[in-house]
């Protein structure tokens, strides 16, 4: 846990992760939908970015969704409220003390939550607990090591790994997505079945070029310059000249991609 910048904290952040949310819809989640009945917990639901999709597409679900961080759940809340959903309860909770009994829930929704965890491997098998025999988990992880674009540049790959860098001080693993399969199995999953999920962006895309390469991917390197620079990652220079790099992208001729990884498995 730590960095503030990539935890959707500030309102810059907050924005950043519904503009994040309102692009990706359909790519991540437009094939997961509850049954009428079903109990979910969503754990580490943030500002609520991907609850209220979740809530919108599975009305006949309730929802449980649990963040550690009290003014993330208030803006969550807020923002249900403000879209009239009533199928789901805030609850603040750290994911490895739930105070939820064994076999509770039908389905578990993780999102971006494992690449922040110090202890992605402990928190897993806690979440199979949770789950009813047959009940699901979906969890979807980007890879920031997934990332290739047109023009290339050595300069936005060294700004682009101070952030992988950065996450790793605080104890959080960019480059999780590729590790979502063997972590699942590692908990004691069974069926799992990973699916990439690749954002293709060139010009003829531009709902992508704006939302997915400029104000996702770029803004989230922008967010990291000052603590780059403090810890001695990088120069100023060579990190300026990277993210200008990484807007050459969203040019006429520019190409962006990244793989997210989307994980479902059965708790048996
Ligand atoms: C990058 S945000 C993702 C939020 C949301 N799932 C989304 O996709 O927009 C990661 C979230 O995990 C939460 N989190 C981190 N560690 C946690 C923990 N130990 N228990 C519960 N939530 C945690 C953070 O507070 C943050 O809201």
């Amino acid at each position: 846990m730590g960095h503030q910048y990539v935890h959707g904290y500030h309102p810059r952040e907050n924005e950043r992760l519904h503009d994040q949310a309102g692009t990706l819809v359909e790519l991540l989640h437009s094939d997961t939908r509850y049954p009428a009945g079903s109990v979910v917990l969503e754990v580490g639901c943030g500002v609520g970015a991907q609850t209220l999709t979740l809530a919108r597409q599975s009305p006949g679900a309730r929802f449980v969704s649990v963040d550690i961080s009290a003014d993330s759940l208030a803006e969550a809340e807020r923002r249900a409220d403000l879209a009239g959903l009533t199928n789901v309860e805030f609850r603040q909770a750290d994911i490895f003390a739930l105070p939820f009994a064994d076999g509770s829930f039908d389905h578990v929704f993780v999102c971006f939550v494992l690449e922040h965890l110090t202890r992605p491997v402990e928190a897993l098998p806690i979440l199979r607990r949770l789950l009813r025999p047959g009940g699901t988990i979906t969890v979807i992880e980007g890879d920031h090591g997934s990332t290739y674009f047109h023009p290339d540049s050595a300069a936005a790959q060294q700004a682009i790994d101070c952030l992988i860098q950065l996450q790793r001080m605080a104890g959080g693993n960019a480059l999780i997505g590729r590790q979502v399969y063997p972590l699942l199995r590692e908990a004691g999953f069974d069926a799992v079945r990973i699916s990439p999920r690749m954002v293709y962006v060139d010009a003829s895309r531009h709902e992508l070029v704006d939302g997915f390469t400029r104000k996702t991917f770029t803004a989230m390197i922008e967010g990291v310059r000052e603590p780059a620079v403090a810890a001695g990652l990088i120069e100023p220079g060579t990190f300026d000249a990277g993210v200008q790099d990484l807007h050459r992208t969203t040019e006429p001729d520019g190409v962006f991609c990244y793989t997210f990884f989307k994980g479902v498995a059965e708790a048996t």
